[in-house]
């Protein structure tokens, strides 16, 4: 064994030694799998003595047609310890007998030892913010949305990654089937355009610090400078808008004129808006003259009308 694949058996060493350690639940395959790790009782063979018997089995075969099965690099498993890479030392495993690592929501062991596994290799920039964060407290692992025996892992193809998403997110699910909504049903956006999977350090893990900095990614003409400006937009998008669908056009929380009612009830003329069909009730309601409604930059638009 050379001194890099030492430096990585070691690390997951410490890693499960440490989760174990830490989790007084421990399950006994856990135990069972420790003492395994202890003893450092790696097959001779690597993946064709695994292969002796699991070769059948399609899901096994797939890992091949992906990254993790690569026979030419060093840094992936098949350059290290290959399938106990990430499975755990064979030991004496035949079966039933003796497990190894089993991965996902009916796996043996818990979420954050599965985590240890691909964190040996994947503890980068892009996971940092993955503890603390939503999915890491909510128990979810690494493979609640990756699938590694595959050729092709679904949630990094934007076409496939909104429906595991929303395999969970059936509120979202719902959302954007409704009539106004950002364009995720068919692959042109999806959730990752918004969102960091991994989390991060902003409210509901949004890739940019704030919820109009995430809007102003596409929308940059609203971010305006406007020589009048609607307080409401520069504050927040989503005091309008609702972020994944709506039932109202153009994903508003209500429609006009309840909307601007909601907060302009008091001000003179804005209470109108019921009974007759006028300008204030008929067509876009206040929009009829309120067209700016994301800001001016007429001399003379101050009450946001040109
Ligand atoms: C990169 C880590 C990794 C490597 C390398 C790896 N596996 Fe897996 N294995 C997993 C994960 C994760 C799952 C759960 C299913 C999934 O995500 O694809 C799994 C599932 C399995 C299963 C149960 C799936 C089933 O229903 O048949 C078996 C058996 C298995 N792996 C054997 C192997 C063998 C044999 C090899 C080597 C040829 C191997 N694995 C290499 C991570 C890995
Ligand atoms: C002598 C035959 C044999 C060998 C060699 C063998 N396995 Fe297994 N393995 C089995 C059997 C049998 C099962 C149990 C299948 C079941 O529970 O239905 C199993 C189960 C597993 C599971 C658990 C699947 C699950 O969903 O619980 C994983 C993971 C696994 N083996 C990985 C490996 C790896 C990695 C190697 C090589 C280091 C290996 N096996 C070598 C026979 C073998
Ligand atoms: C032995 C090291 C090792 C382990 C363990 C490992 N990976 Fe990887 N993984 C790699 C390498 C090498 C690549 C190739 C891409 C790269 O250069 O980063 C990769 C690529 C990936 C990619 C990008 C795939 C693509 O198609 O571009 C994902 C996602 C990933 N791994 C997830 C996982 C998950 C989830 C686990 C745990 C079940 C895991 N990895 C375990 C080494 C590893
Ligand atoms: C909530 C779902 C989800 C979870 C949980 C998740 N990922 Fe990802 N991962 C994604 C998505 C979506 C992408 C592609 C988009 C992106 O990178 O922002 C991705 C990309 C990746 C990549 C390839 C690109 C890169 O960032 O280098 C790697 C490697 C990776 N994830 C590893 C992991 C590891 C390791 C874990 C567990 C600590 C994990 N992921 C947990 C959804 C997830
Ligand atoms: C296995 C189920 C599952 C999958 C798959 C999943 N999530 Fe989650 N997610 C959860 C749970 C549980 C929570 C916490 C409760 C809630 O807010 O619904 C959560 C929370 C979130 C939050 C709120 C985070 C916060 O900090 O407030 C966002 C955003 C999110 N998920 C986005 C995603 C995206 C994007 C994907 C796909 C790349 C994804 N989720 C895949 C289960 C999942
Ligand atoms: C256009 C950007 C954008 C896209 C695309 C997007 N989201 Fe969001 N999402 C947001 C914003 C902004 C919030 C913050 C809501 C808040 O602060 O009230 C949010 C909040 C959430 C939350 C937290 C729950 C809540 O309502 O506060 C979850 C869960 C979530 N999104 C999941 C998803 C999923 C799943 C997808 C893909 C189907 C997705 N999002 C796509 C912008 C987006
Ligand atoms: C990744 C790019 C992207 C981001 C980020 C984004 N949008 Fe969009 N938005 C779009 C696309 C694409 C459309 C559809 C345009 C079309 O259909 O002509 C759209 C449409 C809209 C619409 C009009 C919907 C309709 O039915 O006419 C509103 C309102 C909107 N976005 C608000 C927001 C808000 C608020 C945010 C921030 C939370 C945001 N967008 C973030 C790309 C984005
Ligand atoms: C005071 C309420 C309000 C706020 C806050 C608001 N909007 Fe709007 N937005 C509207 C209304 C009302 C419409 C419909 C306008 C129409 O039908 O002429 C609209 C329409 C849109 C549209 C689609 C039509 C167009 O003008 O392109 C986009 C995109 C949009 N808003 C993005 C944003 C973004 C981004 C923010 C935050 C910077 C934001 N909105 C803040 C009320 C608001
Ligand atoms: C979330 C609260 C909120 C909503 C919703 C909202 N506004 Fe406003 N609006 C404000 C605030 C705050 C100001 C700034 C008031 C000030 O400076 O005295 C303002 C200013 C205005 C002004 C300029 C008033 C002036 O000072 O001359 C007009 C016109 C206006 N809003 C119309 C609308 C219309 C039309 C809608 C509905 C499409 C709407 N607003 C929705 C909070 C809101
Ligand atoms: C027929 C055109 C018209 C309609 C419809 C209209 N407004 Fe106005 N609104 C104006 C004009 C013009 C001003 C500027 C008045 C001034 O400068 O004295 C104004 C001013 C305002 C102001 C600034 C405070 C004030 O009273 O001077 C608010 C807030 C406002 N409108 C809200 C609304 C709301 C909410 C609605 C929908 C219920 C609405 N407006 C419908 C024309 C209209």
């Amino acid at each position: 064994m050379n001194q890099k694949k030492r430096i990585r058996r070691s690390c997951l060493l410490i890693g499960l030694a440490s989760c174990i350690g830490l989790n007084v639940y421990a399950t006994d395959a856990e135990s069972l799998l420790l003492e395994k790790f202890q003893a450092g009782h790696y097959s001779r063979k690597g993946a064709d003595s695994c292969l002796m018997c699991h070769r059948k089995s399609d899901t096994v075969r797939a890992l091949f047609q992906g990254v993790h099965g690569d026979m030419s690099g060093s840094r992936g498993p098949m350059g290290q310890l290959q399938c106990e890479s990430c499975h755990g030392p064979q030991g004496k495993h035949k079966g039933k007998n003796e497990p190894m690592i089993a991965f996902g929501d009916n796996g043996n062991v818990s979420a954050e030892l599965q985590d240890s596994v691909c964190l040996s290799c994947h503890q980068d920039g892009e996971r940092t913010a993955w503890h603390g964060s939503m999915h890491q407290q909510e128990k979810l692992s690494c493979v609640s949305c990756h699938t590694v025996h595959a050729a092709a892992d679904p949630v990094l193809n934007r076409n496939s990654e909104v429906a595991v998403c929303t395999g969970c997110h059936t509120e979202q699910k719902l959302d954007m089937a409704k009539r106004s909504a950002h364009p995720m049903q068919w692959g042109q956006m999806a959730c990752s355009d918004c969102h960091a999977p991994h989390g991060s350090l902003s409210e509901a893990s949004l890739k940019q610090v704030s919820v109009n900095d995430s809007c102003f990614e596409c929308h940059a003409e609203k971010r305006g400078p406007f020589l009048w400006e609607h307080q409401p937009v520069t504050d927040n998008c989503l005091s309008c808008h609702t972020p994944h669908g709506s039932v109202n056009d153009t994903m508003l929380e209500r429609r006009a004129p309840m909307l601007c009612q909601s907060c302009h009830a008091s001000d003179g003329h804005a209470s109108r808006g019921h009974g007759d069909d006028n300008a204030f009730s008929g067509g876009q309601s206040c929009l009829n003259c309120h067209s700016q409604i994301h800001g001016s930059n007429h001399p003379a638009g101050q009450a946001l009308q040109r």
